[in-house]
């Protein structure tokens, strides 16, 4: 976190005025890698599979939460101290506890009698006053309540999940699609949930992004048209008390590890794009929930992990939301959210598969997984960044700010922003001090224009020098090549010589 905060990754929200925990801002080298992380979702799981993105609002309604259930289920268990009046998460209280910890106590997901009986049974105490003064449990409503307008009453509350507004918009966005199942509706964009007591940065947030995916379909048909093309491949799943193994997508549904073909499809996708983004396939895994760990909607919970010096964190979650949420708007609404299937020949209310994914925790754990320490080739801390999320392309650097090779730079910088790629001019500092702030924020390249590229009796002349981040050696490109060659290298993640 301190490297993080110190190379403009990330800024405590509202800092000068002391920070609240659980809100961070993104600094300018954060906020480049999260939009290419962003993107490449949008590219992944909406444009490649012929989906749709909408943006609906944040403030929603009291009836909406109502009808989802939010008003109602979205809540955590809390705990308050007698003495110190203090509030917390009593879950967490009594997993952290030493006794419940070496009993292998899960306290996750039961109701607030269970705790109040396990808190009793360990003798868990305060942890600011150290004393047995914990009240008994009960439950802690997480959404951030505000009000439209000014007459008291019209209550409304900032999302809890982005989720919600696409069943909200689901009728018009099929009309306009020929009211054909199935078909995905997606979107990215903020959340927010009062947590009782945020740790641990970026993982357990106050305000949020998240990427949602809703795919609607007719129950009648599970299958996705791609499947049996990745069937055969394969991820890790953890199935009960079973540590991590692997197993084929095709074997996962039809062992009813997982619900369906579509389910399986979006954890292949997910799977995929946190390779490509940088996670390593041997610190992270599919997790079935149970069902007291699955939310009020679900009938059933895949959960992807990653290990972090946090521990295991749940990444993403993808649920078979069923017919839960179009069938309680339309309830609530009164509105027809029944689509007509022509081959039945009846009107049916679509099932959902949501893959969800936060990418705040996604972006923390592309941070522990691409962090290198220094060795004795290379003194400084660095990032691993696969080219296509790294905060830039290529650096662009003159030898010296002198005898045209400066003004060479800016040209060649302006002629690789026009063909699309993401660079930045650095003229301060020694060649080698450049290098080492490029490498500090993963630039996968970085171009320096010297004498040669510009003296017309050098058979290097026209070129530049590029060193590949991960190997620091270095190649002469042509000018007139570099741009198609610099593509090429992010499209292929090169990142040594
Ligand atoms: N839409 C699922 C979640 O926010 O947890």
């Amino acid at each position: 976190m301190d490297v993080a905060i110190r190379r403009s990754f990330l800024i405590p929200s509202n800092e000068i005025y002391g920070s609240s925990a659980g809100f961070y801002d993104y600094g300018a080298v954060g906020t480049a890698i999260k939009h290419k992380i962003q993107n490449l979702w949008r590219s992944e799981m909406l444009q490649k599979e012929g989906f749709h993105e909408i943006e609906t609002s944040v403030i929603v309604p009291e009836a909406v939460l109502k009808a989802s259930g939010h008003a109602e289920n979205f809540a955590d268990p809390l705990v308050t101290c007698s003495g110190c009046k203090q509030k917390f998460r009593a879950d967490h209280l009594i997993e952290e506890n030493k006794d419940a910890k070496k009993e292998g106590v899960k306290a996750s997901g039961l109701p607030p009698a269970e705790l109040s009986a396990l808190i009793k049974k360990y003798s868990v105490l305060c942890p600011q006053c150290k004393k047995p003064t914990l009240s008994e449990v009960g439950w802690f409503n997480m959404m951030f309540r505000t009000n439209i307008g000014p007459i008291d009453g019209n209550t409304a509350y900032f999302r809890p999940e982005t989720a919600q507004g696409i069943f909200l918009d689901f009728a018009r966005v099929i009309r306009n699609y020929g009211s054909k199942l199935p078909i995905g509706i997606g979107q990215v964009g903020r959340s927010a949930r009062n947590e009782i007591s945020p740790r641990q940065g970026l993982i357990r947030m106050r305000e949020f992004t998240q990427m949602e995916l809703e795919y609607f379909f007719n129950p009648v048909d599970q299958t996705y048209p791609r499947f049996k093309k990745i069937a055969h491949h394969k991820a890790r799943f953890v199935e009960g008390a079973v540590p991590p193994h692997e197993v084929s997508y095709g074997e996962a549904v039809s062992t009813g590890l997982v619900p369906n073909e579509i389910m399986a499809y979006f954890l292949y996708k997910q799977w995929e794009l946190y390779l490509a983004v940088g996670i390593p396939a041997s610190k992270m895994y599919f997790r079935k929930m149970p069902k007291n760990d699955t939310p009020h909607y679900s009938k059933g919970n895949v959960d992807l992990e990653v290990e972090t010096s946090y521990g295991s964190v749940e990444t993403t979650g993808t649920a078979y939301r069923t017919d839960y949420d179009l069938s309680q708007h339309a309830k609530h609404s009164g509105q027809d959210l029944s689509v007509f299937d022509e081959a039945t020949k009846q009107k049916i209310v679509a099932h959902v598969v949501e893959p969800s994914m936060g990418v705040d925790r996604l972006f923390w754990c592309v941070l522990e997984h691409c962090f290198r320490d220094k060795t004795p080739e290379r003194d400084w801390e660095w990032f691993a960044f696969p080219p296509c999320i790294a905060p830039y392309h290529a650096w662009i650097f003159p030898l010296m700010k002198k005898d045209g090779m400066d003004g060479k730079a800016r040209e060649i910088e302006e002629a690789l922003r026009e063909a699309g790629l993401t660079v930045y001019y650095q003229e301060s500092g020694s060649i080698g001090r450049r290098y080492a702030r490029a490498d500090e924020i993963g630039v996968p390249y970085c171009i320096t224009i010297d004498y040669d590229t510009l003296d017309t009796k050098s058979d290097k002349h026209g070129t530049v020098t590029v060193r590949f981040r991960n190997d620091a050696k270095q190649v002469r490109i042509k000018v007139s090549e570099l741009a198609e060659k610099l593509a090429h290298f992010v499209k292929e993640g090169k990142v040594t010589e």
